[in-house]
């Protein structure tokens, strides 16, 4: 099988390069979204510590709905504007968010969720799904996690 993980010692915008050259290699030339989505939740879970959720949802007719993800079983449907997820999709921007229990409106699908970093995923000017990275400590993720994460919004947005 594949084995995408980087060293150890891999500087973190380093190891997001190699993640997204992965998620490349990964869905190049292959057309079907759940396939490609399924992938690409695979590698973040493979690739990022201390997770204990990684995934997608998915716009559908205004709201959103569980897409292809690697942890717990999870809310199915989340409405615009609520929630982590809900904000990131309707404001079209990225959530990154220290301490969800202080995030008005946090729907707790795993109360082992302490933090949670959700980037919206834009084609043609419309949010077609957010990728959501839950983790169990507190301010797990930073700005370079935003980046690489937005990084590879940016080249799966076509392939979803
Ligand atoms: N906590 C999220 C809901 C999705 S689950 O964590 C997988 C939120 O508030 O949007």
């Amino acid at each position: 099988m594949y084995d995408f993980r980087p060293a150890p010692d891999c500087p973190k915008p380093e190891a997001y390069r190699q993640l997204v050259d992965a998620a490349d290699a990964l869905t190049s030339g292959e057309p079907d979204p759940v396939a490609n989505m399924a992938n690409v939740a695979a590698l973040l879970w493979d690739f990022l510590p201390d997770l204990n959720w990684a995934g997608f949802y998915r716009m559908v007719e205004g709201e959103l709905v569980l897409g292809p993800f690697m942890g717990r079983p999870a809310c199915i449907r989340i409405p615009l504007g609520k929630g982590v997820c809900g904000v990131a999709a309707g404001d079209a921007a990225t959530q990154l968010v220290e301490d969800v229990h202080a995030f008005p409106g946090h729907i707790a699908c795993d109360s082992e969720t302490n933090s949670e970093l959700v980037v919206p995923v834009i084609r043609g000017g419309d949010v077609v799904a957010v990728i959501d990275l839950d983790s169990p400590l507190k301010a797990r993720f930073d700005e370079e996690d935003r980046e690489g994460i937005e990084a590879l919004a940016a080249l799966i947005a076509e392939r979803i």
